[in-house]
C-alpha cells in the first residue's frame, strides 16, 4: 500500500515535470483495476475503487473528522495538503473524513445581494479558492483534483488539466459558471461563515480541526504525523494501514494579521 502511494505521488510529480501528461493507459482486465491505487488511477476508476473499498470496509466506529481551513496559494497550506493530508486520506479513507474550507485569511464585504472577496495572496488566490469551492460542490472527485492543483507549479493553470484527469465528465463551462456566478459567491460566503465561526478563532493557516476541535496540541500532532494522529484517535478496530507510522514534519504558517 505504501509502495502504491509512492507510485501515485511519483506519477504526479513526473506528470508535473512533463506539463501534466495524462497517466499511462490502462491495459489491465477489470478484475485488477482496484488492486492498487496506481492501477485505479491509470484505469480512471479511483473513485469507484475507493467507494467499493469503503462499503466493504470494516469500519466499526465513527470516522475521525479532519477539517482543513486554508488558502489556495499559501505555501504552508499547499505543503500540508499535498504532503500530509492527501497521502493520509489515501491510506486511511476508511476511518477518516476530510473537509476542506478554502478561505483562510480572506475578507468579505457585502455588496448588494453578493459579497466581494479580498484574499491574502491576491486575486489569483481568490480564484483558486473559488475553483476549489465549486469543484467540491460539483464533483466527488474534488479532493484528488485539488491535490493535483496544489501539487502543480501553477495552481490556477493546472485546474482544467487536473479536472479532466480525475473527472473527465465534469463540464468545465458549468464549473466556470459557478466560479464566476452567484452560486460560487454564495458557496464562498458559507466558507467565510465557517471560518469566522471557528472557536478559538484561527490565527494562521493551515488551521486544522479534528472532530471539530482545534488545540495547539492537535495542530502540532497533525502537522507532525496526521497519519499517527488519525490512527490513534480512531476508536474502532484499527485498519491494517495503522500498523506503521510515518514521521515527517510539515509546518509553515501564513499568519492572519
Ligand atoms: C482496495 O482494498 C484492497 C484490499 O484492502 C487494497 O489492496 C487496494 O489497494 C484498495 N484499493 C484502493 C484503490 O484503495
Ligand atoms: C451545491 O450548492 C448548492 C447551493 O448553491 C447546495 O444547495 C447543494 O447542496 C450543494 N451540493 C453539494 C453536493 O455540495
Amino acid at each position: 500500500m505504501k509502495a502504491a502511494l509512492l507510485l501515485v505521488l511519483t506519477i504526479w510529480f513526473s506528470a508535473q515535470d512533463a506539463g501534466f501528461a495524462l497517466p499511462t493507459s490502462c491495459s489491465l482486465p477489470p478484475s485488477k483495476w482496484c488492486s492498487s491505487l496506481d492501477t485505479a488511477i491509470q484505469c480512471g476508476v479511483l473513485k469507484q475503487c475507493l467507494e467499493a473499498n469503503f462499503t466493504r470496509s470494516h469500519q466499526t466506529d465513527a470516522p475521525v473528522e479532519v477539517a482543513l481551513y486554508y488558502e489556495s496559494l499559501c505555501p504552508g497550506c499547499r505543503l500540508f495538503l499535498v504532503e500530509m493530508l492527501f497521502p493520509t486520506w489515501l491510506l486511511l479513507n476508511e476511518i477518516m473524513t476530510v473537509t476542506l474550507v478554502p478561505y483562510g485569511n480572506a475578507r468579505e464585504k457585502p455588496d448588494g445581494q453578493k459579497y466581494v472577496y479580498e484574499c491574502q495572496h491576491g486575486e489569483q488566490e481568490c480564484l483558486g479558492n473559488m475553483i476549489e469551492t465549486c469543484l467540491m460542490n460539483m464533483t466527488n472527485m474534488a479532493f484528488p483534483i485539488i491535490f493535483c492543483m496544489e501539487s502543480s507549479s501553477d495552481v490556477i493553470k493546472s485546474a482544467q488539466t487536473c479536472a479532466n484527469l480525475y473527472s473527465p465528465q465534469l463540464n468545465w463551462d458549468s464549473l466556470m459558471g459557478c466560479v464566476k456566478g452567484d452560486q460560487g459567491n454564495q458557496l464562498m460566503h458559507q466558507n467565510a461563515l465557517k471560518t469566522e465561526g471557528l472557536n478559538p478563532p484561527h490565527q494562521y493557516v493551515p488551521w486544522i480541526t479534528v472532530n471539530g476541535v482545534h488545540t495547539e496540541e492537535l495542530q502540532e500532532k497533525a502537522s507532525t504525523s496526521l497519519f499517527a494522529l488519525v490512527c490513534s484517535m480512531y476508536k474502532g478496530t484499527k485498519p491494517e494501514a495503522c500498523g506503521g507510522t510515518k514521521r515527517t514534519h510539515f509546518k509553515s504558517y501564513c499568519h492572519n494579521e
